[in-house]
């Protein structure tokens, strides 16, 4: 096609009026040009992760990575990030001497990245960056996990944290607290907030809040009870 064509081919289009069907079509291509990105770049590895459950990548930034660190000051042994992105809390804790420090990714770029940022850094050898589902790895002997999701999916994995890791486990969350806990320390404010849970003090916390519902429940038993006139 030479130039005049060309030209007379824009000209035709800009003249014709972009009718309903035209922004219909506009707005299908859009979206399935923006489904495309986000099943192959952003998401992929996901595809037998419920929706529910799927949490898009948004990295920490360096204050969420330094409030992290501060809150796991006087921890050691092996770290667990949950959801490990491009692996910088994975990385910084190894600097710090976290042994061994593994992130688990779905994502394979990623991981990708992660392997990549930890060569630059000479660290490739003390890291480990795994493309595993979180929600089927087991955590029972971890003492200290990171995780930085979102909230939809923290009650569920509240749930998991407590059935699987020990009790001298230390759980740091950044970005939203987990809903039913209570944390020993926090660090830093508003997006950069990090929280920080002991799991014994949580089984604690829950098994309190459980009898306080089961006395709950019993004297609202025995008030419907007396209200029915069954006594
Ligand atoms: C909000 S980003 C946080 C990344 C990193 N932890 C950071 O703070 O920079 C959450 C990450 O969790 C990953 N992720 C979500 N669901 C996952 C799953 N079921 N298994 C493994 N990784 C998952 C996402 O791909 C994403 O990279």
């Amino acid at each position: 096609m030479d130039d005049d064509t060309t030209d007379e081919v824009f000209a035709e289009l800009k003249a014709r009026p972009l009718g309903g069907w035209g922004v219909a079509q506009i707005a299908a291509g859009t979206g399935l040009a923006v489904y495309a990105m986000w099943v192959g770049i952003l998401q992929p590895g996901f595809r037998r992760v419920p929706l529910r459950l799927q949490v898009p990548y948004i990295p920490a930034s360096k204050a969420q990575v330094d409030n992290v660190m501060t809150l796991l000051r006087c921890r050691k042994g092996g770290i667990v990030d949950l959801g490990s992105g491009d692996g910088r809390i994975v990385l910084e804790a190894s600097r710090q001497g976290f042994i061994p420090a593994v992130g688990y990714e779905l994502n394979p770029w990623l991981v990708r990245l992660a392997r990549f940022h930890a060569w630059r850094a000479g660290q490739h050898g003390k890291v480990s960056y795994r493309r595993e589902d979180l929600w089927k790895v087991d955590l029972t002997e971890c003492k200290n996990v990171t995780v930085f999701l979102a909230p939809s999916v923290l009650s569920l994995l509240q749930e998991k944290l407590q059935a699987e890791l020990p009790d001298d486990a230390l759980v740091v969350a950044g970005r939203f607290p987990f809903p039913n806990w209570e944390p020993f320390r926090t660090e830093g404010q508003g997006v950069d907030r990090a929280w920080a849970y002991s799991m014994q003090a949580q089984r604690q916390h829950m098994s309190k809040i459980n009898v306080k519902h089961t006395v709950m429940n019993l004297d609202l038993d025995k008030e419907l009870t007396k209200e029915k006139g069954y006594t």
